[in-house]
């Protein structure tokens, strides 16, 4: 039999139900499986068919609440939406450990949004470089143009860079529009406006215009939050010396570096996922800036002050909108900002830093005592169990024993299943 295609036209014209039973056929899906994806839960077909391409089904993830925040001098109920066990658990026992002490201060360097406009083809490119800069009037009434809303609440140009970057294909002038997009994380505001400006660069310069595109590097919108640990909350001077000792590693070693920041991507990411922002967009832009010395390394910093307190820092780019795209669409990300009643941008990226020092201190502080593994393990567990076959109470019961036995592996968790179910 001829292996199935994936040449399937008309695809993207179908109806989703239409789809669904193409998918099915191609992929041997039986009816409990196109029943999952005929029920969407919260986020309704015809909404998902909107917000994306080729839609079929959705994709349920846990949104949990991260308790204990105290950011600013205000308590947060914070929504996360993860996949990965631990994560909200340790956020919480992070910010548990620093609430007496004030909990988080936070700040952001601006809202600002950076587009680049590629230039190519240009014999004299500092002098082209001068040239742009001598227009920043007319880029800067250019920009506003397409924007009157933003305009209206407070947004808009703000300053213009450009550079002669060199590269393989040639020297290039990049020119850099630096707009103010306020409470929209600003991807569709700044691309408009760098098109827009395309075709006068190309004509003041000579040049060729190629990208218009935003930098997800954005560190005009740099989000910060700091936060203090006392020694006698955290377990004592070796646990925070442990801790330092484990950040130092990150600070110095990229493959080190790599997961620590991950950790930090842990929380910050599932509250951008919650609140229906991009989150891939953070992702880039935090790693870009980890590597801004030229050496990827650890996004927070970690001191011990005078008192003996340990003294965390992070400061990273934080795109993070409160109108527009899914944001505004999808019903849950609006629950999840209610949740957190933040009134601007600017404060929802703050609460982001926040959490995500606190879960870069949980992870230190777990690896440099007990190892990460301890506090996985009971929920990862609950879910090897579930792989197993238990249902009910029995996946607690099995969960349990897989902990106690100390292996917490599906072949174990079967055989515990089995005995629990014949009443060993
Ligand atoms: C796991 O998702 C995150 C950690 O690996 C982070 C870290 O190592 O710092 C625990």
């Amino acid at each position: 039999m001829n292996a199935p295609s994936s040449r399937l036209s008309g695809f993207h014209k179908q109806s989703v139900a239409d789809r669904v039973a193409r998918v099915a056929e191609f992929s041997g899906l039986d009816q409990a499986d196109r029943d999952l994806l005929a029920g969407s839960g919260h986020l309704d077909l015809e909404l998902a068919n909107r917000l994306v391409e080729n839609v079929v089904g959705t994709m349920n993830i846990p949104l949990g609440v991260a308790t204990n925040l105290r950011i600013d001098g205000r308590d947060y109920l914070v929504p996360m939406a993860t996949e990965e066990s631990s994560v909200i658990a340790a956020v919480c026992n992070a910010a548990r450990q620093c609430y007496d002490n004030g909990g988080f201060t936070t700040s952001m360097s601006g809202t600002q949004m950076i587009a680049q406009i590629q230039l190519v083809e240009v014999p004299d490119p500092e002098h082209a470089r001068i040239r742009i800069l001598e227009r920043r009037d007319e880029i800067r009434a250019i920009c506003d143009g397409c924007d009157p809303v933003l305009l209206k609440l407070g947004g808009g140009f703000r300053d213009l860079e450009v550079r002669v970057i060199q590269s393989r294909s040639g020297p290039m002038v990049i020119t850099h529009i630096v707009v103010d997009t306020r409470d929209a994380m600003g991807a569709n505001a700044v691309n408009t406006m760098a098109e827009k400006l395309g075709p006068s660069i190309a004509e003041w310069t000579g040049g060729r215009t190629y990208l218009r595109i935003l930098t997800n590097l954005a560190d005009r919108r740099l989000a910060r939050a700091r936060c203090e640990w006392r020694t006698e909350d955290i377990g004592g001077a070796e646990v925070r010396d442990g801790m330092m000792i484990a950040y130092h590693f990150a600070e110095a070693d990229p493959y080190r570096a790599a997961t620590h920041n991950k950790g930090i991507m842990n929380g910050v990411s599932a509250v951008v996922l919650a609140t229906g922002n991009d989150s891939r967009a953070v992702e880039a832009g935090a790693h870009a800036y980890a590597s801004r010395s030229g050496r990827y390394t650890s996004l927070t910093r970690w001191e011990v002050t005078r008192e003996g307190n340990l003294a965390g820092v992070l400061e990273f780019p934080m795109a993070v909108g409160l109108v527009g795209g899914a944001t505004k669409a999808h019903p849950m990300a609006q629950v999840a900002l209610k949740m957190l009643g933040v009134k601007s941008a600017e404060e929802l990226a703050r609460i982001i830093a926040a959490v995500g020092l606190a879960q870069n201190f949980a992870a230190l502080r777990a690896l440099a005592t007990e190892g990460a593994q301890r506090g996985h393990m009971a929920l990862h567990a609950q879910n090897i169990a579930m792989m197993a076959g238990a249902r009910g109470d029995e996946i607690d019961a099995v969960a349990k024993r897989l902990v106690a036995l100390g292996k917490v592996r599906v072949d174990v968790a079967e055989t515990e299943l089995a005995a629990l179910r014949a009443g060993r």
